[in-house]
C-alpha cells in the first residue's frame, strides 16, 4: 500500500472513497454537519432511520454528490468518545481496511476526526488508523495462484490533513507506522512459511538479505562453529534433523559505543516435539515455532528503518525438532555452552534449551538488558489465552516497562511471578537440571529452567505461545503468524530512550 500525506478540505478531496471515524456521541461535529449538507441530509436520514450511530465497527457508506468531490464517504463508528483508545482507532482503521477491500475501493483517503478524541494526540491517532490500516490489510498469499474472484488489498492511502501546520507531524507519524509495520509483515511472512522452505539455513539467509538492504551487520554460526565454542544444548536439539542448525546474530548500532539491548528470538523452525512426540492434531501449526526469531527480526528492521537512537544485537538459535535415528533420546544429558549439565527428560521441552545457550552467548556483548521472545510453552496458553503473553524475568522496573509498552502498543503482556520455589521443580538426580517441571505452572517453571542461565545482566523472557499465532482472523490480524512483539519491542525502546534523555 502506497502511503501520501495531503493537505486539502475534505470536501473537495476528489477520491473513490473518503474515510473517517465516527464517535457515537458526536454525530454532528462541524465536518459532519458540512459533509451532511452536501449529501443533502443523506447522513441526518441515515441516523434517523438508525442505520448509523457511531457504535465501535458499525459503518455506513453513503454515496457523494455535486457538493462532495469523493465519490463515496465510508463512516466507521468508533464508539462513545469516552472510551476510545489507540486500539481501539487501530480496530476501526481495521473495520475500514475490511469494507474497502470488499468493495473493491483499493485508492481512498482518510480524514482525521475534526474534534478532540478522548485527549488522543492527532499525531498518536493517525499512527493507530494506518496501522490498522496496513496490519488488517495483510495476507499471505506467496503460494496462491491468482484469483480475480478474491478482494485485492489495498493500494494507495492518502491522509488528508486539514492545517498546513499539522502536515509535517502528522506525515512523519504515519511514516513512523508505515516503517514499524514492515517490521510486523515481515514477521508474519516468516512465520507463515511453511516448514518444507524454511530450514534453519533459510532463516540465516533471509537475515542476511533483511541485514544488507537496510545496512545491520549480520554473522551466523554453523553446525562446526557451534560445536567449535560448545553450544551442546542446542546442538542436541538439532541432532535429530538433518537440516543443520544456524546461530543467527544480527548488530544494529544507532548510539555509537553504548552498551546494546540484546534481543534473543527461539528459532524452531518446525516442533514435531521429537522423540516425545506430539500428537498429530494440529502439529502443523508447530511451524510457527520460530515466531520469536521472526519477531527479533522485525524489530531489528523497524529499528533500523527508523533509525531509532539504540544499539541492538538480535540472537536467534534456529533449529528443527525433529524424531529420528539420530535424535536425542529422553533421559539424554546435555553439556550447555555455560557447562551446566541438562538431563533432558522431555524432548518437546526443547525451546528452554535451545534459548539457554543463546542466553549465554548474549554475555559476551555485554548488554545493558536481554529480552528473550519465544513461543515456549502450551501452559501460557492455559494461563492467559490468546490475550496477552507472559512476561516473567530478573528486574521488576524491566518488566514494569515491558507492560506500559504492552498497553501502549495494544500487544499486552502479564507478569507471572518467578519465586525461588518454582526453581524446585527443576532439580535432577544425575545433572545440574532437568528441562521439565511437571505440569503445575509450566510457563514459570520454563523461565525458572532460563533464569540459571540468564545471569549478570537485566533480563525478561515473553513467552508468545499464546499470542504469535491466530487461527481465524480478527479485528487487525488476518489468521496466521500475527507478528506479535515487533510493535512491543519497539515501544519498549523508544519510551526507554525518553526516558534516559
Ligand atoms: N513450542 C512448544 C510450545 C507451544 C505449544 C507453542 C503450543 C505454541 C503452541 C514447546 O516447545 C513445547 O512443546 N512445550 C511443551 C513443554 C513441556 C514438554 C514441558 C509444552 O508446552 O507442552
Ligand atoms: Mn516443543
Ligand atoms: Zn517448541
Amino acid at each position: 500500500m502506497d502511503l501520501n500525506v495531503i493537505h486539502g478540505a475534505a470536501l473537495k478531496q476528489v477520491t473513490p472513497c473518503l474515510v473517517m471515524g465516527v464517535a457515537a456521541n458526536q454525530l454532528a461535529t462541524p465536518l459532519l454537519q458540512k459533509i451532511d449538507k452536501a449529501l443533502d441530509g443523506a447522513l441526518a436520514r441515515a441516523v434517523a432511520a438508525q442505520e448509523f450511530s457511531g457504535t465501535a465497527q458499525q459503518t455506513l457508506l453513503l454515496h457523494g454528490s455535486r457538493q462532495l468531490a469523493a465519490e463515496r464517504i465510508l463512516l466507521v463508528g468508533l464508539g462513545k468518545e469516552r472510551d476510545i483508545t489507540l486500539e481501539s482507532l487501530r480496530r476501526a482503521g481495521a473495520t475500514a481496511a475490511g469494507q474497502l477491500r470488499q468493495r473493491r475501493l483499493t485508492d481512498f483517503t482518510w480524514v482525521p476526526a475534526d474534534s478532540p478524541l478522548h485527549g488522543l494526540q492527532a499525531e498518536a491517532m493517525a499512527s493507530a488508523w494506518v496501522e490498522g490500516l496496513i496490519l488488517a490489510d495483510y495476507r499471505f498469499e506467496r503460494y496462491r495462484s491468482a484469483d480475480p474472484k478474491r478482494a485485492p488489498s489495498l493500494k494507495q492511502l492518502n491522509v488528508l490533513t486539514g492545517r498546513k501546520g499539522d502536515q509535517s507531524a502528522i506525515k512523519a507519524a504515519v511514516q513512523r507506522a508505515e516503517k514499524l509495520c514492515r517490521g510486523v509483515l515481515l514477521a508474519r511472512d516468516m512465520v507463515n512459511e511453511p516448514g518444507n522452505i524454511k530450514s534453519p539455513a533459510f532463516l540465516a539467509e533471509q537475515a542476511k538479505a533483511i541485514a544488507a538492504e537496510v545496512g545491520l551487520q549480520c554473522t551466523v554460526l554453523d553446525r562446526p562453529a557451534l560445536e567449535q565454542e560448545g553450544f551442546g544444548a542446542l546442538l542436541g536439539v538439532a541432532q535429530g534433523s538433518i537440516r543443520e542448525p544456524r546461530l543467527i546474530v544480527l548488530h544494529y548500532r544507532g548510539a555509537g559505543d553504548e552498551r546494546p539491548v540484546a534481543l534473543i528470538g527461539k528459532g524452531v523452525v518446525f516442533d514435531a516435539g521429537g522423540i516425545s512426540l506430539k500428537p498429530s492434531e494440529k502439529m502443523d501449526q508447530m511451524k510457527m515455532d520460530m515466531a520469536g526469531g521472526a519477531t527479533v527480526l522485525g524489530t531489528l528492521l523497524a529499528a533500523a528503518l527508523l533509525q531509532m537512537p539504540v544499539n541492538l544485537v538480535g540472537i536467534i538459535p534456529a533449529v528443527e525438532n525433529l524424531p529420528s535415528g539420530s535424535a536425542i533420546r529422553p533421559g539424554d544429558i546435555l553439556t550447555s555452552l555455560a557447562g551446566r549439565t541438562i538431563e533432558v527428560l522431555n524432548t518437546d521441552a526443547e525451546g528452554r534449551l535451545i534459548l539457554a545457550d543463546a542466553l549465554t552467548y548474549a554475555k559476551r556483548f555485554e548488554p545493558r538488558e536481554v529480552i528473550d521472545v519465544a513461543t515456549l510453552t502450551g501452559a501460557c496458553i492455559i494461563a492467559l489465552g490468546h490475550h496477552a503473553a507472559a512476561v516473567l524475568g530478573n528486574h521488576n522496573g524491566l518488566l514494569r516497562q515491558l507492560q506500559r509498552a504492552g498497553e501502549a502498543s495494544g500487544e499486552r503482556c502479564w507478569q507471572l511471578p518467578l519465586w525461588d520455589e518454582y526453581a524446585e521443580q527443576l532439580k535432577s538426580e544425575v545433572a545440574d537440571l532437568k528441562n521439565i517441571g511437571g505440569r503445575p505452572a509450566g510457563t514459570i517453571t520454563a523461565a525458572a529452567f532460563l533464569q540459571h542461565f540468564a545471569k549478570d545482566y537485566r533480563w525478561a523472557h515473553l513467552d508468545i505461545a499464546g499470542t504469535a499465532w491466530q487461527e481465524k482472523g480478527s479485528d487487525y490480524r488476518p489468521a496466521g503468524g500475527t507478528g506479535f512483539g515487533v510493535r512491543l519491542l519497539i515501544e519498549h525502546l523508544s519510551q526507554n530512550l525518553a526516558q534516559s534523555s
